[in-house]
């Protein structure tokens, strides 16, 4: 009998959204529901990079949160490898979060400042219960040792290690339990320049040797354009451009993906940059472009329903209604 062995994506979101309740106080008893993520479908194939950016509230933390199981889904569902782990019981939760580890941007506050950082990164094995006392010294020692932690090192406590080596230890942390999917939550945003490039090389290694595949979500989009293979770009609660790294970069086709890419400082202080006009208000943006208020080329329809992201290419989806630079108009323009 010939065993057929299907080629699922690592991680598919399908239709997937998430609310939250806010309340406008105790006494006032009227409360307000806030889309962080409205109802986005995206794919991560195994082995790729895929980069999620956008500017501060637009929703990555959420999906993050959604992605590793931290939060559920309001609407939608994830397939994790083909399975199904939108609403998973806490035992299979549990195997699911061995599989799909997080990376937060400020190590200090993810490490227990009163736990060695060889027993920190053996409590993970603890906790999914993998190996017996003496392999679990040996796993923590390895992955310790493969983000570039050895010796006297891995017995200090966090504040006795740079903000770059804390980093390394929740990298560790990490990949101890051999993950396939790692999501890296502004993982370098808070690291300076030199030891930013260190672990950035570190992560490629480690994604190499280990086989690993990341969803990277960061504001930094010098470091998305180098690391990614494909970018999502988010805004008020929605994917409005999906792209191959390069392509975006190049040829960025959202009138917000420009506006993120022209807001980014350039070492010359005569190259101007126009930094990004501010979100007006989150909630105007829920049944209308998310852009509509702030964008040049808003037209009528803009106004009234947000655009769905759909194919300019093989590759390439956007969310815009009026799609200002596609070729065709920009030559009927000259
Ligand atoms: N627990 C919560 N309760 C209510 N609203 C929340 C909660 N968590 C996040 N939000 C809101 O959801 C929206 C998305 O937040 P999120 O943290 O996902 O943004 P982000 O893109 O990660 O921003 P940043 O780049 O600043 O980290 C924001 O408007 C935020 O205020
Ligand atoms: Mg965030």
């Amino acid at each position: 009998m010939t065993v057929v062995k299907m080629n699922f994506p690592l991680l598919q979101l399908e239709n997937v959204g998430r609310d939250f309740v806010l309340s406008a106080g105790i006494w006032s008893g009227k409360s307000s529901i806030l889309r962080a993520v409205h109802q986005e479908s995206l794919t991560l194939q195994r082995g790729e990079i895929l980069g999620i950016v956008g500017e501060s509230g637009c929703g990555k933390s959420t999906l993050a949160s959604l992605v590793t199981g931290v939060r559920e889904p309001s609407r939608g569902r994830i397939f994790f490898d083909g399975q199904d782990i939108t609403h998973l019981k806490s035992s299979a939760r549990r195997a699911s979060r061995r599989r799909i580890q997080i990376v937060f941007q400020n190590p200090a506050s993810a490490l227990n400042p009163r736990m060695r950082i060889l027993t920190q990164v053996k409590e993970g094995l603890i906790v999914h219960g993998i190996g017996d006392p003496a392999g679990r010294e040996n796993l923590a020692r390895e992955a310790l040792l493969k983000v570039g932690l050895a010796d006297e090192m891995v017995m200090r406590y966090p504040h006795q290690l740079s903000g770059g080596q804390q980093q390394r230890a929740a990298i560790a942390r990490a990949i101890v339990t051999s993950p396939e999917l790692i999501v890296l939550d502004e993982a370098v945003s808070a690291l300076d320049v030199s030891v930013k490039a260190q672990v950035i090389n570190l992560l490629k290694h480690l994604k190499r040797s280990m086989g690993l595949s990341y969803l990277f979500i960061s504001h930094d989009l010098a470091v998305v354009r180098q690391l990614c293979d494909r970018v999502a770009v988010m805004l008020g609660g929605r994917i409005v451009e999906l792209a191959p790294a390069d392509e975006l970069f190049r040829e960025p086709r959202h009138p917000f993906t420009r506006t993120l890419i022209e807001a980014i400082p350039h070492p010359d202080p005569d190259v101007p940059f126009a930094p990004l006009p501010p979100v007006i208000d989150r909630k105007l943006s829920a049944e209308r472009c998310p852009f509509a208020d702030r964008c040049t080329y808003m037209e009528e329809v803009c106004a009234g329903a947000a655009p769905l992201l759909s194919s300019i290419d093989a590759t390439h989806q956007i969310g815009c209604h009026i799609d200002p630079f596609a070729p065709s108009l920009e030559r009927a323009a000259l």
